[in-house]
């Protein structure tokens, strides 16, 4: 397959096709590293993740480990997690605390959070020698651009580039709804982390966020249990909540297809939601909460935005309307980490976090009945895709059907638009050296 590589690479991505090389080929694997997360917004984390003076969070983009540290003086600064002196990795758990420096567990060269040189043990060994404490050599290097949108930080490795909210375009309005769905217009991540190793490639798990045809086929057998549940519990009115998240994977072809399908460039989309409209008294305290932060207009106007899985490519998933986010981290060719994490809107009932968390349990988790079924999905396109039974994947449905509007693309909800639209970017990324 590495001949194709040497080929180039523009052969690889047709309209409604692509070469199952993209996800099996390891050099292309490198390829992505280095045109892709090399150059796009990649998310490290939320600002609530660090709120104290050297609290950190570390992260992934591409293969480089970075650590987002919030300072004494408020800030946040995203660094490499490299020291300065021998190259050693500074923090080393998911979450902590730097303390009031960030120190080097190997010979104590002491930084400032924004990664300045603070300190070196016994100075003078190095007077009249180039070591320089002003030279930027001899501090933790800061990642070539940073930014933060409503709370959620990005960070790119390439010092050029769109800034950070015209490389969202349209996605953008998916982070807006995540946080003008709280009362006090923001977010925090609350509760724990799910995490999550796929053994195939990234691109199948973005692929599927936007996949509205394998639900009734993939989740069959956890809707089937969730009827089968409901069924027992005879003389109960309404399908609690826990089974009707898991039942939802069971509506008809035609529900589907009638779903909001949008696509944007950069490899964003979004679908429209599944569970509307929100009339449980969970949803009901909520929306009280937003008319009297927002007035009965701006709340409409808020909750007429219902969106399942929105995607900001190529690093994470909102799902706005129960405050999950997924963090998608590429490991290897066939190898991929998924981070789940649950928000709490600010000033909205403890009812409603609640709420979060019983989804991210009943259908994010690796031990939930639902995301198994698509883990054991994505392992068996992984393995299929590295037989030599076929060469081509197919992006048909739909195509060549998507309508135009600005900044991107429209289309029914069955649609392999959003996959079009990935590869799009994709293709474009890759095809600059
Ligand atoms: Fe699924």
């Amino acid at each position: 397959m590495d001949v194709r590589v040497t080929d180039g690479i523009a052969g690889l991505v047709e309209p409604d096709r692509v070469h199952r090389s993209v996800y099996a080929d390891p050099a292309i694997f490198d390829l992505e590293m280095e045109r892709i997360f090399g150059r796009a917004w990649i998310y490290v984390g939320h600002e609530s993740q660090v709120p104290n003076p050297g609290d950190y969070h570390q992260a992934l983009i591409g293969r480089q480990s970075v650590f987002m540290v919030r300072a004494p003086e408020g800030g946040v600064h995203v660094l490499f997690n490299r020291c300065a002196h021998k190259g050693a990795k500074l923090v080393a758990f998911p979450d902590g605390n730097v303390g009031k420096f960030i120190r080097c567990p190997f010979h104590g060269w002491n930084f400032k959070c924004d990664g300045s040189l603070h300190s070196v043990p016994v100075r003078e060994g190095y007077q009249g020698t180039r070591f320089d404490p002003g030279d930027p050599e001899f501090s933790v290097r800061r990642v070539p651009r940073q930014a933060s949108y409503r709370g959620f930080v990005f960070a790119s490795l390439a010092a050029d580039g769109p800034d950070l909210e015209s490389f969202l375009g349209g996605i953008k309005t998916s982070l807006d709804n995540f946080c003008d769905r709280a009362p006090e217009g923001e977010v925090e991540v609350a509760g724990g982390v799910f995490r999550v190793w796929q053994h195939s490639n990234w691109k199948i798990f973005f692929e599927n966020l936007n996949d509205t045809s394998h639900p009734m086929v993939t989740h069959e057998s956890s809707v089937n249990a969730a009827r089968a549940r409901y069924k027992a519990m005879n003389g109960e009115a309404k399908m609690p909540f826990k089974l009707l998240i898991i039942e939802g994977n069971g509506e008809p072809y035609e529900f589907w297809d009638k779903l909001e399908m949008v696509a944007y460039d950069h490899g964003h989309s979004y679908m429209g939601a599944i569970f509307v409209p929100p009339t449980d008294p969970v949803s009901l305290a909520h929306i009280e909460t937003l008319k009297a932060a927002y007035g009965e207009a701006r709340t409409q106007e808020i909750l007429n935005i219902q969106r399942h899985n929105s995607i900001i490519y190529p690093s994470c998933s909102p799902h706005t309307s129960f405050q999950q986010l997924r963090v998608i981290r590429p490991i290897a060719v066939d190898r991929t980490m998924v981070e789940i994490y649950t928000f709490r809107l600010k000033g909205a009932p403890e009812a409603l976090f609640q709420r979060a968390i019983t989804y991210a349990n009943v259908v994010n988790s690796p031990s939930s009945n639902v995301m198994p079924d698509d883990i054991e999905v994505y392992a068996r396109c992984q393995q299929g895709l590295e037989t030599e039974g076929g060469e081509w994947v197919s992006l048909h449905r739909d195509a060549g059907r998507d309508r135009p509007i600005a900044g991107g693309f429209v289309a029914n909800g069955l649609s392999e638009l959003p996959m079009r639209n990935q590869f799009r970017a994709w293709a474009q990324y890759m095809a600059v050296p």
